[in-house]
């Protein structure tokens, strides 16, 4: 299936996309992950005013549109099935993705503002493979080292508690028309995203089973 998952920044889009990809055949298309592996990249021929990923990204902002709708349209191009996350984040990109492909289901992960400051503020991923983790919802079993692969778990530089408010601001007022847009056409599946993680992906996994 071709699945999006919406959501606020820490609503769990990376974690549940997890779950999504070890139950169906589908690719984890991310485009946060995508800009932090190359947040070094030179996008100056791009003609725009310039700056790497990585200082948008620090700054909470999104980075240019041209820059992550070519990293989406070629990951898209080589996948059968995937889970999208992070993209689109304002209308521009929403429109975009409507001449790269359809989507067969579109979730909305639903948090409040506390909860999501909390998420953030306090999650912690591996330096090495990437896993999530939390220090007081979902802790490793040794402080700061991943359960996976023995790797450093490190802080994001943008979850911090000020870049974490900028980051939510920006979702306000960009990417919340792309949900209300998607409601409009009557494709959302709104999911409670407050429950526990488990939870979260039964109601995740019934919604995809129902809609694909
Ligand atoms: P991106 O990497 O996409 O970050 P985000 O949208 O802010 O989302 P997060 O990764 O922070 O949160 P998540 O929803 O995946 O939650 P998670 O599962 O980790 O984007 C980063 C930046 O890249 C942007 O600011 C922008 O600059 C740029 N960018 C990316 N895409 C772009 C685009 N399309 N256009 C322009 N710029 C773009 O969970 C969070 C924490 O909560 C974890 O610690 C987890 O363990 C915990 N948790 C998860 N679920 C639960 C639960 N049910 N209960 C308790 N804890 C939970
Ligand atoms: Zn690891």
């Amino acid at each position: 299936p071709r699945i999006l998952i919406m959501g606020a920044p820490g609503a769990g889009k990376g974690t549940q996309s997890a779950n999504i990809t070890d139950a169906f055949d589908v690719e984890h298309v991310t485009t946060g992950d995508a800009l932090r592996s190359n947040d070094d990249m030179d996008i100056s021929d791009l003609g725009l005013e310039y700056d790497t990923p990585r200082a948008y990204m620090d700054r909470g902002e999104l980075v240019p549109d041209e820059v992550v709708n070519a990293i989406v349209e070629k990951a898209l191009a080589d996948a059968a099935g995937f889970v999208l996350d992070g993209y689109p984040r304002n209308m521009d990109q929403a429109s975009e993705l409507e001449d790269m492909t359809e989507l067969d289901v579109v979730l909305s992960l639903e948090v409040s503002e506390d909860e999501l400051i909390d998420r953030l503020t306090g999650r912690r991923v591996c330096a090495d493979c990437g896993a999530n983790y939390h220090v007081d919802f979902d802790p490793p079993e040794t402080d700061g080292v991943c359960d996976e692969c023995g790797g450093d778990l490190i802080q994001r530089d943008d979850d911090t508690e000020e870049t974490v408010t900028d980051r939510l601001r920006v979702y306000h007022e960009n990417t919340e028309p792309v949900i209300e847009y998607y409601a409009e056409q009557g494709r959302l599946e709104r999911i409670d995203g407050e429950q526990t993680a488990d939870a979260v992906w039964d109601d995740i996994r019934e919604t995809i089973e129902r809609a694909a």
